[in-house]
């Protein structure tokens, strides 16, 4: 089939090369020149396991191209994908300026039937706005060509992508056509290896389950972190909660770690607009407030173990001459994406109490300068950062974190004290090694009590 994606962004690039991987023929578009230009030379400007490769190849094979020219790129297409961005406006509503404005230039260009696709997270009723925009061009041009809208919302996770879009759990297709819903079957029939993993619904439906798949599981994240800070309280452990309600199979175990509260381009900004598009309609969504709550309150609970660690309550700057070592900065392992990272709020939170901070990650330290700039020290050596400091704080759970050189942590580390907040390792046989180990939520490893 004949494609165009627009946005060749974490979704869009990885939904251009995976459909160019099944045969199709795909034109990524995008209104970034530099980033087109790179892309034309295999450079890739995201780190996502695997999509370089993919890309090349497919490039090479002469079914994936990139070009900012929108009418080349519309009137070559079938079916239009729309994967840019919908960032939270100002009040917390998905800002739809640039998908709509994709629907315009889809309207100046076509010049027969199409299938416009709403791959970009967007509110219920969005497919309306779509359709208005591309109508309105096509009635000021005096033309009037048919096309359909539908909804075909991305559920993959990023470090995972190519892997989630090649072998999704489900596919979910919002279309109010049969013919429409046919075409896009037969897309993406290649992605249902063992049997058929797509739900067809009305559009409205479609657009839904994308926020209510993301506002349930940052909801399963923050009921998690709110009951390891009760086990902290509790003397409970919650690594052994997590099995006890896991294996209950209407529970199940995925999304049930705690942590440093969620990040990411997703979470944070979907849970947000639902709440908002709620309002809209005069209902308000209690849980998701709570939820939403409660996240922003764990941003804070890794500096606060710091600060009742090592701080001088009665000093200004209760951490001035102190040392933090911090690794991970990314949201999440196996990206450098910095979109509502965690490791914002905590390293801004140590630095505001006079800490210096040194900061490790393996791919996401470009993208941490832009925030950080000098006032933090980096490096792609995880023990280099060790080095006579006064505490090592775990705030992304990279890999390459998990089975480290204990003996070179100890050595490094002016104190041996470590902040876990991915609970990577075991609390009796840290104790052991010498280390003054602090998890979260497990066996009394809360510094102070009280609060929310
Ligand atoms: P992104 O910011 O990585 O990429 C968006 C791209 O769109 C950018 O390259 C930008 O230059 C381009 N763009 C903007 N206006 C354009 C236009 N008029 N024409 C062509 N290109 C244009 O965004 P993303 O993370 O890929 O997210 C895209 C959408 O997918 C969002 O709605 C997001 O909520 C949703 N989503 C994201 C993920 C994820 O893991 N990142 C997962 C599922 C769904
Ligand atoms: C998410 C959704 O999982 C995906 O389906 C959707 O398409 C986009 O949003 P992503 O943001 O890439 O994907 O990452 P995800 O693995 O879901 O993690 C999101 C955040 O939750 C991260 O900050 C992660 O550390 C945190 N998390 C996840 C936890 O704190 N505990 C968990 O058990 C799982």
């Amino acid at each position: 089939m004949k494609i165009c994606v627009f946005g060749a962004g974490y979704v869009g690039l990885v939904a251009a090369a995976c459909f160019a991987e099944s045969g199709n023929n795909v034109i990524t578009v995008d209104v970034d020149q530099a980033k087109i230009e790179g892309l034309k030379q295999g450079i890739i400007p995201i780190y996502e396991p695997g999509l370089k490769e993919l890309v090349i190849r497919n490039q090479s094979e002469g079914r994936l191209s990139f070009t900012t020219d929108i009418e080349a790129a519309v009137k070559a297409s079938l079916i239009s994908f729309i994967a840019v961005g919908t960032p939270p406006g100002e009040d917390g509503s998905a800002d739809l300026q640039y998908v709509l404005a994709v629907g315009r230039s889809i309207g100046q260009h076509m010049q027969g039937y199409k299938i416009i696709v709403d791959k970009s997270t967007v509110p219920v009723g969005t497919a309306d706005k779509v359709r208005a925009a591309v109508q309105a061009e096509l009635d000021s041009r005096g033309v009037g060509f048919e096309f359909d809208v539908v909804s075909n919302p991305e559920f993959l996770k990023e470090g995972a992508a190519i892997d989630d879009f090649m072998k999704p759990d489900r596919v979910v297709i919002g279309t109010d056509n049969v013919r429409t819903a046919e075409i896009m079957k037969e897309l993406y029939e290649p992605f249902m290896r063992k049997h058929n993993r797509m739900i067809i619904m009305d559009i409205r439906s479609a657009e839904m389950t994308k926020y209510a798949a993301n506002a349930m599981l940052a909801t399963r994240i923050s009921f998690m972190n709110q009951i390891a800070n009760l086990c902290e309280r509790m003397n409970a452990d919650v690594a052994a909660v997590r099995e006890g309600i896991g294996s209950d199979s209407r529970i199940g175990y995925d999304f049930l770690f705690p942590g440093p509260g969620y990040g990411g381009s997703c979470f944070p900004k979907d849970v947000k607009a639902l709440i908002r598009t709620a309002d809209e309609c005069g209902y308000e969504m209690l849980l998701l407030n709570a939820v939403e709550e409660v996240n922003e309150l764990q941003k804070h609970v890794l500096a606060r173990k710091v600060l009742d660690l090592l701080g001088d309550s009665g000093a200004d700057k209760p951490l001035a001459g102190k040392t933090v070592a911090c690794w991970g900065l990314s949201f999440k392992p196996r990206t450098d994406d910095m979109r509502e990272a965690p490791s914002l709020t905590i390293i801004e939170e140590l630095l505001a109490n006079g800490a210096q901070v040194r900061a490790h990650d393996p791919e996401a330290i470009k993208e941490a300068r832009k925030t950080f700039g000098d006032r933090i020290s980096y490096s792609t050596n995880q023990y280099e950062i060790l080095s006579g400091a006064d505490a090592l704080v775990i705030i992304t759970d990279w890999s390459e974190y998990r089975n480290p050189d204990f003996e070179r942590i100890m050595a490094d580390l002016k104190e041996p004290l470590i902040v876990d907040g991915r609970n990577l390792y075991k609390p009796d046989r840290m104790q052991l090694a010498g280390f003054r180990y602090i998890p979260l939520g497990r066996n009394g490893s809360g510094i102070s009590a009280g609060g929310k």
